[in-house]
């Protein structure tokens, strides 16, 4: 079976086309490599161009004849999504829309798409389910749930099927040491973490420590990409299966402060890591934590890495990785 990745240069998309691969699936990947990695296309072909161009995406679904879509592509980071909300609203709807018109035309008819827990918005309640209100306080989230609403019209009026995956804190590198974080500006905290321990940049700056949480940093709950691959996985087969289309959260249900990675950090890297306390983020919310449960029984998927792995994983990568990175 062949699966078209966009974003598959990515982060996330390169560790999933890895888990297709291995699953002895065809990954063939679309990216305009403004923030992936030529180097990361380490599984099936590079097809490089851009969303936004509607006659090359129908052009490629037409052409390449793929079983499903697992759809990465899209401009991710909260901070710059207030500086520039066109670039989200372009990048991300505009593009989300051509390739949905392009899979219909085609008529491929499974998608897996990259939401974010960035819709809910400042939670009313955590653990948070995934039936919480969606009131997304910035571009980025709100694109991600205008995604899910067109991907559940395009089920209700055109037959598509999907799944929304509602991405944590995606952390952690390939176990084999082939694949891991790269990008450029770094804005996530473990890679920042790392640098700092490894003395490429200076002290990490903590971003609140009065938040209302114990130790007063603000809580996350970081989940492995190698989990994140394995469940967009799953999530494929599910509708190949002919299951019905869900949006899910795709969490731990576990969560863990600032001050907890960075002392995660020091463990594994056997040294101290240079910090200072800062002023809060703007639009950091002070906890956000799933409710996973619910997407582990329908999915039947096992999380195989906590804090400690995703640590280990990644400290791996940011000693060692290659000389191009
Ligand atoms: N943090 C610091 N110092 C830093 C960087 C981050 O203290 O230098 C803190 C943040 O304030 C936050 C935590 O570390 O409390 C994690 O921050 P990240 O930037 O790594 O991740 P976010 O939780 O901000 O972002 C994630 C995803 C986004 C998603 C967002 C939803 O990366 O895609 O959650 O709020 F939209």
């Amino acid at each position: 079976m062949r699966v078209l990745v966009t974003g598959g240069a990515g982060y996330i998309g390169s560790h999933t086309c890895k888990a297709l691969h291995r699953a002895g699936l065809d990954p063939v990947v679309l990216d305009n490599l403004s923030t992936g990695h030529r180097w990361a296309v380490k599984w099936g072909t590079l097809l490089h161009g851009d969303l936004r161009d509607a006659q090359w995406v129908r052009r490629v679904l037409k052409e390449t004849r793929v079983d499903g879509v697992i759809h990465f592509a899209a401009s991710a980071n909260v901070g710059e999504s207030m500086a520039d909300a066109r670039k989200y609203f372009e990048n991300n709807v505009a593009g989300t829309l051509n390739l949905l018109g392009a899979m219909l035309e085609a008529g491929v008819r499974s998608i897996v798409f990259s939401s974010s827990c960035a819709v809910y918005g400042i939670p009313e309640q955590v653990p948070i389910p995934v039936e919480h209100p969606r009131r997304p306080i910035s571009p980025y989230g709100e694109t991600k749930l205008m995604g899910e609403k067109m991907l559940r019209w395009f089920g209700e009026v055109h037959g598509l099927s999907w799944v929304a995956l509602r991405y944590f804190n995606a952390a952690g590198a390939d176990p084999d040491g082939e694949l891991g974080e790269s990008h450029d500006p770094e804005t996530h905290l473990i890679p920042l973490v790392m640098e700092a321990a490894l003395g490429k940049r200076g002290p990490v700056r903590i971003f609140g420590t009065d938040y209302p949480t114990p130790d007063g940093t603000a809580i996350r709950d970081y989940i492995h990409v190698a989990d994140l691959a394995e469940a967009h996985l799953r999530a494929l087969r599910h509708l190949w299966d002919g299951k019905e289309s869900v949006a899910l959260n795709l969490g731990t249900g576990r969560g863990h402060s600032v001050l907890d990675v960075i002392r995660a950090v020091e463990a594994v890297a056997g040294r101290p890591v240079p910090q200072v306390p800062a002023d809060r983020r703007a639009g950091d919310p002070p906890e956000l934590v799933a409710d996973g449960a619910g997407t582990r029984a329908l999915l039947q998927w096992e999380l195989r890495w906590d804090l400690n792995g995703i640590v280990e994983t990644a400290w791996r990568w940011h000693k060692d990785r290659a000389p191009h990175l």
